[in-house]
C-alpha cells in the first residue's frame, strides 16, 4: 500500500471558457498531514481541491487517494474517504432541518435507524451545534452553518477533510470554534485560507499557488519567512509573524 494518501500527478484544468486554471501540480500528501493550500484571489485554489473529491474533471493529470485512482468508477469510495466543505455552507445545506443534512450522508451509505441517529449527534456534537439539530439550516448564523456544514461531512467519517476557505466570513469567536474543531481532527487536512494566522497555527506544511502553479511546497514556518516569495505571490505575512502588539506567536508551526 502507498503511504500516500493524497497524490496529485501532473494535474492541468482548462475551464470550458478557456481559462487555465491549474497547470501541471503534482505533489504527495500523507497520512496525518496538516496542509495549507493558500495563494491570492484567483491562483486555483478552489478548482485544485474541487478535483480532489471528483467535483471537478482534470483535463489531465492524476489523482490518486491511498491506492485508489480516482475515475468514474472509484467515485462513490473515493467520496467515502475525502469529505469536502465547500466554501459556502449554502452548496452543502439544504435540507429542512439541521439534522436531516448531518443525516443525509449517513443514509446515503445505506445506514439505517440508530446507526444514523449515533452519527448525527456524535458529528454535530464535535461541532458544538448539538442544540441546532431540529433548526431549518437558513435560520442559522453564517458561523453556525459552517459548523453545521462541517459535521456534514464528519458524519461521514472521512479519513481525508479538505475544507474550502473554512473561516471566510466568520466573526473572530466563531474562527476559534473552528480552529480548535480542525485542531482535534487528527486524519489528513487539507484546507485553502486567506487566514494566514490560521494556517501558521494549524498546518506545518504550506503549498503556494501562483497563477495556477506551485510556486513553494514546505514547512509553513520557513514558507513565512520568505519575504520575496510572499511578495511575488500578493501574500502577507501572517500578523503573528509581523510583530503587532496583541498577536501572540503561539503556534505549532513554528515552535522548535
Ligand atoms: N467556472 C469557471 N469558468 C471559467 N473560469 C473559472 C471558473 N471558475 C473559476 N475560474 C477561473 O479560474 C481561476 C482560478 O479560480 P479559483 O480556483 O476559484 O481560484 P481561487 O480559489 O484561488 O480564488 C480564476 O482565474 C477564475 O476566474
Ligand atoms: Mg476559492
Amino acid at each position: 500500500m502507498s503511504h500516500h494518501i493524497v497524490e496529485v500527478t501532473h494535474l492541468q484544468h482548462i475551464y470550458p471558457d478557456g481559462t487555465i486554471a491549474i497547470k501541471d501540480v503534482s505533489f504527495c500528501i500523507t497520512h496525518g498531514e496538516s496542509v495549507a493550500i493558500i495563494g491570492a484571489n484567483g491562483a486555483g485554489k478552489s478548482t485544485l481541491l474541487q478535483h480532489l473529491n471528483g467535483c471537478l474533471e482534470a483535463t489531465s493529470g492524476q489523482i490518486r487517494i491511498g491506492d485508489t485512482p480516482l475515475s468514474k468508477r472509484t467515485l462513490p469510495d473515493i467520496r467515502r474517504t475525502v469529505g469536502m466543505v465547500f466554501q459556502n455552507p449554502d452548496d452543502q445545506l439544504f435540507m429542512p432541518t439541521v439534522f436531516d443534512d448531518v443525516a443525509f450522508g449517513p443514509l446515503n451509505l445505506g445506514l439505517e435507524g440508530m446507526h444514523v441517529e449515533k452519527r448525527v449527534t456524535e458529528a454535530l456534537t464535535q461541532v458544538g451545534a448539538g442544540h441546532l439539530a431540529t433548526k431549518p439550516p437558513y435560520h442559522l448564523s453564517g458561523g453556525e452553518k459552517k459548523r453545521v456544514a462541517i459535521a456534514t461531512v464528519l458524519a461521514m467519517t472521512p479519513d481525508i477533510l479538505v475544507l474550502d476557505e473554512p473561516t471566510s466570513g466568520l466573526d473572530s469567536f466563531a474562527r476559534r470554534q473552528i480552529m480548535s474543531l480542525l485542531k482535534e481532527f487528527h486524519h489528513t487536512k487539507i484546507f485553502t485560507s486567506h487566514d494566514l494566522d490560521m494556517v501558521l497555527d494549524i498546518c506545518q506544511r504550506t503549498i503556494i499557488l501562483h497563477e495556477g502553479a506551485i510556486m513553494a511546497d514546505g514547512p509553513t514556518g520557513e514558507i513565512f519567512q520568505n519575504d520575496d516569495l510572499l511578495a511575488t505571490c500578493h501574500l502577507e505575512k501572517p500578523f503573528a509573524l509581523q510583530g503587532c502588539p496583541g498577536h501572540s506567536r503561539d503556534t505549532d508551526a513554528t515552535k522548535p
